[in-house]
């Protein structure tokens, strides 16, 4: 399946996903990269391996981005078959959710639908975590919808918050598992192992 990565920040979920394309963990490669930071760590990594980069959207900051409509026809172009969102902090234009119907999925580091929404981003998620008490937190990975974080929940993981625990660890015990559970829902999409429950729950079915 061919892959499309949106990417904000340092990409450490992109490069995850990337090296389980290269094992053969997930049936996919990435096509291009799409970023509103062109100058990000996950854009550099992308470059440095010849992955093409894309700028979106048009702001004062990046005046050579692309409009939503040139956007979907670029990555209609490249043949995308899903969109992962990997630490992308815009919101994702109508036009694109709705030329790739149930084939954007995203990955947030609490359990939804706790600590979700527009808010709740980068280390704001796990302040507000620590600051709950919950005793319990962890990545949750989602097919995308027009708004933050709503979207139908196709996996989570649970990872302990500890009484002591800064900002800082508990964000890097999320991440940890935020990089081998992506990777095993991503392996799962380009395997079409997601099958949808009467309700209109996605489950991943696990391999035969
Ligand atoms: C991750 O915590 C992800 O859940 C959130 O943004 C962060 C991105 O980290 N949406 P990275 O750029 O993949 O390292």
């Amino acid at each position: 399946k061919n892959l499309a990565v949106f990417v904000s920040g340092g990409g450490s979920n992109f490069r995850a996903l990337r090296q389980a394309t290269l094992k053969g963990d997930v049936n996919g490669s990435f096509v291009v990269l799409v970023t509103n930071k062109h100058d990000c760590g996950g854009a550099h990594y992308a470059r440095e391996n010849g992955i093409p980069v894309l700028i979106y959207p048009s702001t004062k900051g990046e005046p050579n981005g692309l409009s939503s409509n040139d956007l979907v026809t670029a990555l209609i172009k490249y043949e995308i078959d899903f969109i992962l969102l990997a630490g992308y902090l815009k919101v994702i234009p109508s036009e694109l959710i709705q030329a790739y119907p149930n084939s954007i999925l995203n990955i947030h580091p609490s359990l939804l639908p706790a600590f979700g929404g527009k808010g709740y981003y980068g280390t704001k998620v796990h302040k507000a975590v620590i600051a709950s008490g919950a005793r319990y937190s962890g990545p949750t990975v989602h097919f995308v919808d027009e708004n933050y974080d709503t979207g139908h929940i196709l996996a989570q993981r649970i990872v302990p918050v500890l009484a002591n625990d800064t900002v800082e660890e508990l964000a890097a015990r999320v991440l940890r598992q935020e990089h081998k559970l992506y990777a095993e829902v991503v392996a799962a999409v380009c395997e079409e192992r997601v099958i949808w429950r009467e309700d209109g729950v996605p489950i991943i079915q696990s391999k035969a």
